[in-house]
């Protein structure tokens, strides 16, 4: 349980319900709530691949875990009425997996790649061609007699999904025609999705409920389903099953999320930089031993939210606790030391690949 309520935040896979991710996911472009930017470029790019009758633009889609990377890439595959098959970078291991794969799609069907960021060297070297002639290079035989046999693929759409195009190779990013960044959700975005997660979930809940919820949700789709199970379950448990402002409020409370939306692992993180290291500057490796988390968790899953909330700065130098973090947590009863060092008067240059000379 303990485990469960320090994860009910953090927007990965892992412990996602399946079954209720998928009856949640919208299906079309249509549902698919805010993005708009993303949503008017994506529709134009499917629309022209439609009317030419071609495989679409490979498209590179990158952003926070739980923010519809995986969605996008269904819809994807369905408005342009082809197949999707998924795979994931760690998860295809060998040059000759990934060969496999690419015979088996049919013309123009959709192959989906999470984490692409995390395919090997040797992977990589078979989706260039793939992506960019869809051919696909095979070795037959070894030592001085080895010859290389070119094969011709179907064209083929590949969608790769990443936390961040900076981690990249600069070869791979180069093939994909359309590159899309995905950015949190707005509270007004998050309450509609709520509702409308509520209306597929039969979930009786008032808009203060909706909104309180989406408040708490660090502008992630997944989070705010997440949220809202939560307290459905709570109402029930505790009351009638309608799912009330008040009652949202404390289920939250419950689970330990404050009104910024901040879990127990964020604010241990912010308590450490403020507490330990007088607010920082701070390496993510010295952080990441402190708090025994994976620096990737830290830089992937929760610090994206808390530097968009200005709790956190990143500089050449480390991490930095802001002033609006630790007024933040002094309200929550945090002991507040004061800072090494004064704030920076220069904003902080937020790179998309962080971290850089601070490790
Ligand atoms: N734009 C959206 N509108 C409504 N629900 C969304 C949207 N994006 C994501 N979701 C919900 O959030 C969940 C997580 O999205 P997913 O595509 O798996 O995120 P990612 O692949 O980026 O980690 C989905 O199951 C879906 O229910
Ligand atoms: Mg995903």
């Amino acid at each position: 349980m303990a485990d469960d309520l320090s994860h009910i935040l953090s927007a990965d896979l892992d412990d996602a319900d399946p079954v209720i991710e998928g009856t949640l996911r919208p299906r079309t472009l249509d549902e698919y709530i805010g993005q708009r930017e993303v949503k008017a470029n994506l529709s134009v790019l499917l629309a022209a691949a439609r009317g030419r009758g071609e495989a679409a633009d490979h498209v590179l889609l990158y952003g926070p875990p739980g923010l519809g990377k995986t969605t996008l890439a269904t819809i994807i595959a369905r408005e342009l009425g082809v197949n999707v098959k998924y795979a994931s970078g760690p998860a295809i291991e060998r040059a000759g997996d990934l060969a496999a794969i690419l015979t088996s799609l049919e013309e123009r069907d959709v192959l989906f790649i999470d984490e692409i960021h995390r395919l090997n060297r040797a992977v990589e070297e078979i989706l260039y061609p793939a992506m960019e002639d869809y051919a696909l290079d095979v070795m037959i035989g070894k030592g001085p007699s080895a010859r290389s046999l070119r094969l011709t693929l179907k064209p083929i759409t590949v969608v790769g999904a990443t936390t961040r195009a900076g981690r990249i190779s600069s070869p791979l990013r180069d093939r994909f025609g359309a590159t899309y960044r995905l950015d949190f959700y707005t509270e007004p975005e998050l309450t509609e999705i709520v509702q409308r997660s509520a209306r597929i979930l039969d979930v009786d809940i008032d808009a203060g409920a909706a909104i309180a919820i989406a408040r708490r949700g660090r502008g992630t789709p997944r989070i705010v389903n997440r949220l809202l199970k939560r307290v459905r379950d709570h109402a029930e448990v505790h009351g009638d099953g309608r799912v009330t402002e008040t009652a949202a409020r404390e289920a939250m409370r419950l689970l330990e999320i404050d009104d910024e939306g901040l879990d127990s692992t964020d604010r241990k993180l912010l308590a450490a930089i403020i507490q330990k290291f007088g607010s920082g500057p701070v390496g993510v490796a010295a952080l990441a031993a402190v708090l025994s988390e994976e620096i990737e968790t830290i830089e992937d899953v929760y610090e994206p939210f808390l530097l968009r909330l200005g709790f956190l700065d990143r500089t050449p130098q480390g991490r930095i606790a802001t002033e609006a973090a630790r007024n933040h947590l002094a309200g929550l009863g945090f002991e507040i030391p004061p800072p090494r060092r004064a704030e920076p008067d220069m904003p902080s240059l937020w790179t998309d690949d962080p971290g850089v000379g601070d490790r």
